[in-house]
């Protein structure tokens, strides 16, 4: 695969120099007109960092990406999936192909446009489970999870997206499990200052909260201007 040595981050996630790879849950498909390449008999898809938070974080943490990732199997949560683009390559690693993991991704999302796309997407693959509702209330979710969720991402974009996150970590992260908020200063405008003032609260508000460590807190401004994204677990 090309000229740099990919280094597997995990089962379905291959980085290769600055960039990712997940390994594609339904072969010969792109979902967003990504390139897709073959290794042997295992095919990858690009995953762009411009285009997803996550990629992003995994590029730009500190921490090793490998701990942050969820694990092939396990129970996620991801709230604000738009048509599924980010979705689809946490579905390629935690579900794999059909569903061979037995994998669970909730994916909640408030427009009924984007979800007719994310609904198709969904019918290719199973285990990514849509959610047309609002990712703020517990009651829209719980019917939905078969158990307490050892990873989430919340990237929605409205005023007071720390203190949802954090009750959605309260009711639905395991002990241990790591959550991932995206925030963008703009969507903070309530707050006074600049776009620091208004990371540094969302900071604060985190760590006030004695049941989850704040583990990382990323400048993905790189990728995605007026972003960061803060890392927990609880
Ligand atoms: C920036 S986009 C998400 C992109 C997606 N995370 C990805 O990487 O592919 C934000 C999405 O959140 C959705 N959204 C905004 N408020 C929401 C809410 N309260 N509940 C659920 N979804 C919401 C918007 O409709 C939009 O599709």
């Amino acid at each position: 695969m090309g000229r740099r040595k990919p280094i597997q981050l995990a089962w379905g996630v291959r980085r290769e120099g600055r960039s990712l790879w997940t390994r594609n849950a339904v072969k010969g498909v792109s979902v967003r007109d990504e390139r897709r390449k073959k290794d042997s008999r295992i095919e990858w898809r690009y995953w762009d960092p411009q285009k997803s938070k996550v990629a992003a974080c995994l590029l730009k943490t500190k921490l090793n990406p490998s701990e942050i990732i969820p694990k092939s199997g396990s129970t996620c949560l991801y709230l604000g999936a738009s048509s599924g683009t980010t979705v689809s390559h946490i579905h390629d690693h935690v579900c794999g192909s059909g569903n061979h993991h037995n994998g669970q991704i909730v994916s909640v999302e408030i427009s009924p446009r984007m979800m007719r796309d994310l609904s198709k997407l969904s019918e290719s693959r199973p285990g990514l489970i849509p959610v047309l509702g609002d990712a703020r209330d517990p009651m829209v979710i719980s019917p939905y999870l078969r158990n307490k969720v050892d990873w989430f991402h919340q990237d929605i974009s409205v005023a007071d997206q720390t203190k949802s996150f954090l009750r959605i970590s309260d009711f639905f992260l395991k002990d241990g499990g790591i959550g991932m908020l995206s925030l963008k200063a703009a969507s903070e405008r309530w707050v006074e200052g600049g776009d620091d003032s208004r990371f540094e609260l969302a900071k604060k508000l985190i760590e006030s909260n004695s049941e989850v460590t704040l583990i990382d807190n990323v400048d993905i401004s790189h990728y995605e201007g007026q972003h960061r994204v803060f890392i927990i677990r609880k």
